[in-house]
């Protein structure tokens, strides 16, 4: 498929699509039995410098039920966990960080932007972030970062996901949903979710398991007709606590927070 074609098709013609009534779903959470999920936001972006070791760690040991991070690719082919384009708004460096060297991009200080408290905090590669989560016990939510720029990632994170045994606690999650149709087809053993930003998919475009909205999105009627066609659907990014109890009592299936401190105090523990 055409880069371009990746990168502007939201949802792919009804031929091409999988059976997702026969996909996985949410994997089982190793933490709790909480309905819905917590899952921390680029690990806990509002605790600990986003998409770091640290904010994986502070994740780890509040006992949410998972994290999400964002994946992208230096220029020397290294998978490494980032959110933006550019590194200057959470590192000292400057520019697209596609077009860094993994020597480049670990030279940087990721933490002192968030708070001088965490200087020397590094961009972690993907295997170093699969590594540390492996030892806890968080589900891993991985956001394919703009795959049509880095072809061939789909592969390569399936390929590091399988080696470190990690395939039961992963779902991978994009906005670009013809590249959750390479994964569906590299790993059907993996769960995808897409990204919904503007709208809610209709009945005739669902494709994967698990829809993944922005929060407010998730209205209660919208929740129980994702429901009734037999989907699940988390929402991004809930901080305030009203939203949170509206979304639970709606029924949503997880919530994404930079916050998961605060949304933990709405379940006893
Ligand atoms: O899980 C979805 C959410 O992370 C999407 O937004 O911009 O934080 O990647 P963003
Ligand atoms: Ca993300």
């Amino acid at each position: 498929m055409a880069e371009e074609e990746l990168r502007t098709s939201p949802v792919l013609p009804p031929e091409d699509r999988p059976e997702w009534r026969y996909l996985k779903p949410i994997p089982r959470s190793l933490a709790s039995h909480r309905h819905p999920i917590i899952v921390g936001h680029r690990g806990a972006r509002g605790l600990a410098p986003e998409n770091t070791l640290a904010a994986f760690r502070v994740a780890a040991d509040l006992g949410i039920d998972g994290v999400e991070f964002d994946v992208q690719r230096t220029t020397d082919g290294e998978l490494v966990v980032f959110h933006d384009d550019n590194l200057d708004r959470t590192t000292n460096g400057h520019g697209p960080i596609y077009e860094k060297t993994l020597a480049e991009v670990q030279a940087l200080d990721a933490g002192s932007a968030f708070d001088p408290a965490f200087a020397g905090e590094r961009i972690p590669t993907l295997r170093e972030t699969l590594d540390t989560l492996k030892s806890t016990n968080l589900l891993l939510f991985i956001e394919l970062k703009d795959p049509w720029r880095f072809p061939g990632m789909e592969a390569e994170v399936v390929a590091l996901i399988r080696e470190l045994g990690l395939v039961e606690r992963t779902q991978i999650r994009s906005f670009y949903h013809a590249a959750l149709h390479l994964v569906c087809h590299i790993a059907p053993e993996i769960a995808l979710s897409e990204l919904w930003w503007d709208r809610l998919p209709g009945d005739d475009e669902v494709i994967y398991k698990t829809v993944n909205a922005f929060f407010p999105l998730c209205t209660p009627d919208a929740i129980a007709q994702i429901h009734a066609r037999g989907q699940e659907i988390t929402a991004w990014t809930v901080n305030e606590l009203d939203d949170a109890r509206a979304l639970v009592a709606a029924g949503i299936d997880g919530l994404t927070t930079d916050y998961p401190d605060r949304l933990l105090t709405l379940f006893a523990p």
